[in-house]
């Protein structure tokens, strides 16, 4: 194998302004070149360069000039008993009981504010299980395809930073009960980060600062991995997607699909009142027309604070990240080569200078969002829902949607499952929470707990386990 860069290479480079990427090619050991030569062999210089224009005119998210709320269905004010509801229920049950939804979890994020080494859905957050981010969903799916009688796969988007990791915890852990082939995991693609000039940055000698593309990326990342064309031969019609980040994630939710599929919409979202103003959530609006999730950055301040007659946020649709995605809507958008928006985020980086010694350095770095393909669905859905139920999510090492909110939040949410069922509930702990958590296997909601009549749960110093 031969460890000097091929001439082409070279000038490739060059005539990108990219050369400078070899510069420490000399100082590598034969192994160290050739895997870094492969790197770069593999970046879409073309690709690049439309970055590098977007990085040398600075962060600037395109001017809207008009924001609207969205449309939004909200059984939750208007009557959950309604026929209306009943019908869209058993739409969703008939679509997930004729085997045509997969499951799709986004989790190529870096955690880097959690703070945890290793993949985020590796993390322990239930309350008394101590459970894995990814074991609690592994079990809701467990549970979903015994109710509805199918063998619903799983797609899992990662990323080259957290790919064989994720694989290995799933291995290890022999797939949570799932059959294996039924796991599909996918990567999407990584990006370098580039300076104020366009240039790529170092994160080592033997490295480009590369970071993954954004979950965005998911929806290429389906097409190009085979992961599409897989869905399709199991004959998958929707997407249920979600985030790693958030354990009351219900992806097998009948109301959602089925008012997706009544609707017609190829891509839907859920939403919950935003808890105030400044709460660190997007919002789902129309920004000039479009449908879309503004980022709560991105939101002038008159109209984060705007309240509507009844005192309500008018932009209060807060985005869960909950989506229901058509198949076939992946597929139209892939073939005809679509482009997202990019999102450039401008952070102060640990790299190496021009010498090559470390440095902080503000850069760039680079990611779609998957919601920005809102605007090119023909029709939408969007369905409000309840925090309480389904949104407590792990971002943060401490404070709000945190390891520590998201345990209470299940706790809470258990407990009044447990207290409806006429059960006695663990003491409360000095927070007053009741240390109790339900095995998704066991049951979905209030009623279905109730419905199965629980053995005694394990009881530990944790708390009390009803499985
Ligand atoms: C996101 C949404 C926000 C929403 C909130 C709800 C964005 C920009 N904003 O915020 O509108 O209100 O969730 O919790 O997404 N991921 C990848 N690949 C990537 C980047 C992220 O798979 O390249 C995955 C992560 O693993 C995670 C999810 O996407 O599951 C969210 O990523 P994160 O960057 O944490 O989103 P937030 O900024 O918290």
């Amino acid at each position: 194998m031969s460890a000097a860069p091929a001439p082409e290479l070279l000038q490739r480079l060059e005539r990108h302004g990219q050369a400078h990427v070899l510069r420490h090619l000399g100082e590598l050991s034969a192994l160290e070149r050739a895997r870094f030569l492969g790197v770069v062999e593999a970046l879409d210089l073309p690709l690049i360069d439309e970055l590098a224009r977007l990085a040398r005119a600075g962060a600037q998210p395109a001017a809207v000039a008009s924001f609207a709320p969205p449309e939004v269905f909200r059984p939750r004010r208007e009557g959950s008993a309604t026929p209306r509801v009943r019908e869209l229920r058993e739409r969703g049950e008939e679509l997930q009981a004729s085997g045509a939804v997969a499951w799709l979890l986004v989790a190529g994020g870096q955690a880097s504010r959690l703070g945890y080494e290793g993949p985020k859905g590796a993390f322990p957050v239930g309350p008394v299980s101590r459970r894995s981010l990814f074991e609690i969903f592994a079990r809701k799916l467990l549970a979903a395809r015994a109710r509805y009688g199918v063998e619903t796969p799983w797609y899992v988007l990662t990323s080259e930073a957290n790919d064989a990791t994720t694989r290995e915890f799933f291995a290890r852990h022999g797939h949570f009960g799932l059959p294996p082939d039924d796991v599909v995991f996918f990567r999407q693609a990584m990006l370098p980060a580039l300076d104020e000039q366009g240039r790529i940055l170092f994160a080592a000698r033997n490295e480009l600062f590369l970071a993954p593309n954004g979950h965005g990326g998911v929806l290429a990342a389906l097409a190009s991995s085979g992961a599409l064309a897989h869905a399709r031969a199991r004959g998958i019609r929707v997407f249920s997607y979600f985030q790693v980040d958030n354990p009351l994630a219900p992806p097998a939710d009948p109301l959602f699909l089925g008012l997706h599929a009544a609707q017609g919409a190829q891509m839907s979202s859920k939403v919950v009142p935003k808890r105030d103003p400044a709460e660190k959530v997007g919002v789902i609006g129309r920004a000039d027309g479009k449908l879309t999730c503004i980022e709560y950055s991105d939101l002038p301040n008159d109209l984060r604070e705007a309240r509507d007659a009844r005192g309500e946020l008018v932009f209060g649709d807060g985005n869960i990240a909950l989506h229901a995605i058509d198949l076939e809507f992946v597929d139209a958008l892939t073939a005809r080569g679509f482009k997202l928006p990019w999102h450039l985020a401008r952070k102060k980086m640990s790299v190496l200078d021009e010498h090559g010694r470390p440095a902080q350095r503000e850069g760039f770095k680079f990611e779609t969002f998957v919601f920005d393909a809102l605007s090119l669905a023909r029709a939408s859905a969007t369905l409000e829902v309840d925090r309480r139920e389904e949104f407590s999510p792990v971002k943060n090492a401490e404070g709000q949607d945190s390891p520590a909110t998201a345990r209470a939040d299940l706790c809470r949410l258990h407990a009044g499952w447990v207290r409806a069922a006429g059960l006695p509930l663990p003491p409360p702990d000095a927070h007053g929470l009741h240390p109790v958590e339900v095995d998704p296997c066991l049951a979905e909601d209030a009623e279905t707990f109730t419905r199965r009549a629980p053995r005694a749960p394990t009881s530990s110093a944790d708390g009390h386990l009803y499985t």
